[in-house]
């Protein structure tokens, strides 16, 4: 294959270099299209066939339903590893040592107080506030307790600051959702796991014990690793593009937690429940909502099937759903909306609509099922979904800043009105 495409415009032609990736995958360079051409530039709304920059973390082929952290499938890393040791894959490279592994896990644990001030903050949002937002804000707000500016060509200054972040986001997910709930602020428990002590901070109800229940902590430790990253999404940009500003690592997650809150992104997983509750409320008739998806005068779409980039199936989705079984039988939950959800999931595989346009369960399926079935509230599944993406978000600032990524400013396709002479008040 030529290293080289060639671009014509007005009869003049234009070289651009070719860059290979590390599984072949071909991009046009055009850094240098602009000034050769005098101001031509490209235009993808979407960034549909764009690549923003090259990253060393995550490979995925939609078409294959291939989805690797730093060369490791996640099949693999959801049967063998967990959390902690792929949240230091991510943002590290490499699968820890079990010393590296105790030391990051204790330099966490190390972290995980916060100021008691936030308590106040906390305080001050109404118990309608929607968790996410309550996240984002909390998120930002940890920049006025701890230095908000790191030193990125200091090691050990990165190093503060991701275990500082590992160890008080679980804190703020936990008191998000207690401060709904009028439950007690209360921390963890430093002898517990990660994934452990995020459930009992969540759910410990102040006049007794938590009791730890094992399937809850495996479902969990494999949704988080599920959702740990997923390379250039809507979130993980946002938190590439606001720190290319050098903006600060807190301040950056918290735009990105923003950007997650959307149902087309990670919000999907609160509007499949929503669907199904919506479903069960209007009788629990599958069939008619099967056909509803499939008329095309009505806007109505199956929530939770169908995705941009997988289109064979999604690698996710698959490890969820022999996790929702389990769950499911070994809790023995009985619930009318799970029950909707395994009618609907069954009509759409075997539905020629969905087969022909290839339209599978995807991830927010089944996860909003899981967490549903563990008792954790359905507002709160997108900053189940955060907590998850945390160590992808982390790695992916971490990659852009040390690569000296330049500031992320993209231009446009101007379509207003041209000149025109302002008109005073009475000529208007
Ligand atoms: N229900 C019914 N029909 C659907 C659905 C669906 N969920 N998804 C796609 N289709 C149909 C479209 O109407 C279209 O039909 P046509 O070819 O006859 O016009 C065809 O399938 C292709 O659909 P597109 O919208 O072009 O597919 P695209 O790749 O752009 O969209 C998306 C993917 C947005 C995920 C879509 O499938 C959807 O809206 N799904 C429901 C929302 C959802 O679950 N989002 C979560 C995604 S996972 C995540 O973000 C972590």
């Amino acid at each position: 294959m030529s290293d080289k495409a060639t671009l014509e415009i007005n009869g003049t032609s234009y070289e651009l270099p070719l860059v290979v990736g590390s599984e072949n995958e071909v991009a046009i360079d055009i850094k240098t299209l602009r000034g050769a051409t005098g101001g031509v530039i490209t235009i993808d709304p979407g960034y549909k066939n764009t690549g923003s920059c090259e990253s060393a973390i995550t490979f995925l082929d939609g078409e294959k339903g291939i989805l690797r952290y730093r060369g490791y499938s996640i099949e693999e890393l959801a049967e063998k590893a967990d959390f902690l040791e792929v949240a230091y894959l991510l943002i590290f490279g490499e699968l820890p040592t079990q010393e590296q592994l105790d030391k990051f896990h204790s330099d966490i644990k190390h972290h995980s107080v916060v100021d008691d001030d936030v308590k106040k903050i906390i305080e001050a949002f109404p118990k309608s506030a929607h968790p996410m937002g309550v996240l984002s804000s909390l998120t930002s707000a940890l920049t006025a307790f701890n230095p908000s500016s790191v030193d990125v060509d200091s090691e050990e200054e990165m190093y503060n600051a991701i275990v500082r972040i590992l160890g008080k986001f679980p804190v703020l997910v936990a008191w998000t959702m207690r401060k709904k709930h009028g439950l007690p602020l209360e921390y963890g428990d430093d002898s517990l796991g990660y994934v452990e002590n995020v459930l009992k901070m969540m759910f410990k109800s102040p006049n007794k014990e938590y009791e730890q229940n094992e399937i809850l902590v495996n479902a969990l430790d494999k949704l988080l690793i599920l959702h740990a990253d997923h390379e250039q999404n809507c979130s993980t940009s946002t938190v590439r593009i606001t720190g290319s500003s050098h903006a600060g690592l807190f301040v950056s997650l918290a735009a990105g937690i923003s950007a997650l809150w959307g149902p087309l992104h990670g919000g999907a997983n609160q509007a499949v429940l929503e669907m199904l509750e919506a479903i069960k409320e209007d009788g629990g008739d599958t069939k008619k909502y099967m056909a509803k998806a499939k008329d095309k005068s009505d806007p109505f779409r199956l929530m939770g099937f169908g995705h941009r980039v997988y289109k064979n199936f999604d690698p996710r989705a698959k490890i969820i759903k022999v996790a929702a079984d389990e769950v499911l039988g070994d809790l023995g939950v009985e619930d009318p909306i799970l029950d909707i959800a395994k009618g609907l999931e069954k009509e759409a595989l075997e539905d020629q609509y969905f087969v022909d346009r290839k339209l599978y369960p995807n991830v927010d399926f089944y996860s909003g099922i899981i967490y549903r079935a563990m008792g954790i509230p359905v507002e709160m599944f997108t900053v189940m979904f955060a907590l998850g993406r945390l160590p992808g978000w982390i790695a992916q600032w971490r990659e852009m800043r040390l690569r000296k990524e330049p500031i992320g400013r993209p231009r446009q396709l101007y379509t207003g009105e041209t000149y025109r002479p302002f008109k005073t008040i009475n000529e208007r």
